[in-house]
């Protein structure tokens, strides 16, 4: 196992009712004036934003409002936001929605104390100093913002789908989770988020770091409780418990924990950002398409971890034939995928002719020459790899 450091201070709200803390929570934590982000209206149809706003008034807290973030968000609400923010000495941030909002309430967040663009952050030619304290009522499962110190963010113009990872600044400070808030989600984003939850623990799973036997089996353990709990909110959108639990795993998933000491990966998530850059698909259905992908050619080229994921999570018999291990793995995970409603190749992604050379193009401009850590994988691969997603 790797040395590390974990440190992880979010304060986790989670359960029935827990929305209406939101007005002890922003003042627990300093605010004096905040800034609402919100998506594309789910939170005034399902009027979870009129009682956010009845909560801050109660609580005699001043707030502006920024709506209209939309799903793999973009640098012009950062921009707006950042203004509105400076105009109005705004001092802390409350994401309300999923990961689009909190990344942009991230972005907002770093943005306000700096005197530069807040892309430099993004191309890493400038790093975070400072950013405005935030807090989040999730109504999503799927990103992990709500845990996480990343935010993503593209480029308008460029359409440059980029990261920043900032744990020490930009965890936020409280998140209410309340699976209640997450029934109204539609079948594709429930499943979708599933997708993106069991990516962001098998790219921290399939390493090549030894002794890692907790955070193995944590993974193991937290993948096949999804894989269970799944189908009942597919069938069920108001079961409460298969919520609460795939709420919650979505959290784990990627606050750290399921990979440290470990050399993570991430191949698959830099391949499907160009995805979902290009052709502004949901990032987590891109994910089920690209990540079979990448472990169908792992199961030729690097096979073990896939035939222990094989083993472990989908109780494949052991044997000495690994990669028909792995691939029979490729088959169970690709079955879930699909049996939760979810596209496994580029056409069911709505993407019959993908420009996969400009892919390949963007990905390496980006991300460099390699991408990934478990094998390394240059431009012939990924290349490789996009086409098995045909
Ligand atoms: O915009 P509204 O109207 O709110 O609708 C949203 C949106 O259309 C809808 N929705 C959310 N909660 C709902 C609801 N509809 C009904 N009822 C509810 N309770 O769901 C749609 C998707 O929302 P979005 O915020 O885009 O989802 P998600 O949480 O999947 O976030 C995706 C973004 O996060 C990035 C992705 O790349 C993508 O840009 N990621 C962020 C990460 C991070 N910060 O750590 C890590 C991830 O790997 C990921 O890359
Ligand atoms: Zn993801």
């Amino acid at each position: 196992m790797n040395n590390f450091t974990f440190y992880s201070p979010t304060e986790f709200v989670f359960g029935k009712g827990t929305e209406n803390q939101v007005n002890e929570l922003v003042t627990k934590y300093g605010a004096t004036k905040v800034l609402i982000v919100y998506g594309g209206g789910s939170v005034v149809r399902n009027a979870l934003l009129t009682r956010i706003e009845e909560s801050l008034n109660h609580q005699s807290v001043p707030y502006v409002t920024l709506g209209g973030i939309q799903p793999n968000p973009i640098d012009t609400k950062v921009y707006e936001g950042i203004d509105l923010c400076r105009h109005e000495n705004v001092d802390f941030i409350l994401a309300v929605g999923g990961g689009s909002v909190i990344d942009t309430a991230k972005a907002i967040a770093t943005g306000v104390p700096y005197n530069g663009d807040f892309w430099d952050f993004y191309i890493q030619k400038a790093v975070v100093k400072s950013a405005l304290n935030l807090g989040v009522v999730l109504t999503i499962p799927a990103a992990g913002s709500e845990g996480s110190g990343n935010s993503v963010i593209t480029k308008s113009d460029t359409l440059q789908k980029l990261s920043i990872r900032v744990p020490e600044l930009l965890r936020p400070r409280f998140a209410i989770m309340n699976p209640e808030l997450t029934y109204t989600l539609p079948p594709y984003q429930t499943a979708s988020g599933i997708a993106d939850i069991m990516a962001h623990i098998m790219e921290r799973y399939f390493n090549n770091t030894a002794e890692t036997e907790v955070t193995d089996r944590l993974c193991e353990g937290l993948l096949k409780a999804i894989i269970t709990e799944a189908p009942k909110v597919i069938k069920e959108p108001d079961n409460y418990g298969a919520r609460a639990n795939i709420m919650w795993s979505g959290m784990i998933a990627h606050n750290g924990i399921c990979g440290v000491g470990c050399d993570e990966d991430w191949a698959s998530h830099f391949m499907e950002h160009e995805v979902s850059a290009v052709y502004n698909v949901t990032h987590g259905a891109g994910l089920a398409v690209i990540f079979p992908a990448w472990m169908t050619w792992m199961a030729s080229h690097h096979v073990e971890k896939i035939a222990q994921f094989a083993h472990r999570v989908w109780d494949i018999p052991e044997s000495d034939n690994k990669k028909d291990m792995a691939l029979q793995a490729v088959t169970y995970l690709k079955n879930f995928f699909i049996s939760i409603g979810l596209p496994v190749t580029f056409e069911q992604l709505g993407i019959p002719d993908p420009d996969i050379n400009l892919l390949v193009e963007k990905l390496h401009q980006n991300k460099g020459e390699y991408v990934g850590a478990y094998v390394r994988l240059s431009k012939k691969e990924t290349l490789e790899i996009y086409k098995l997603a045909l």
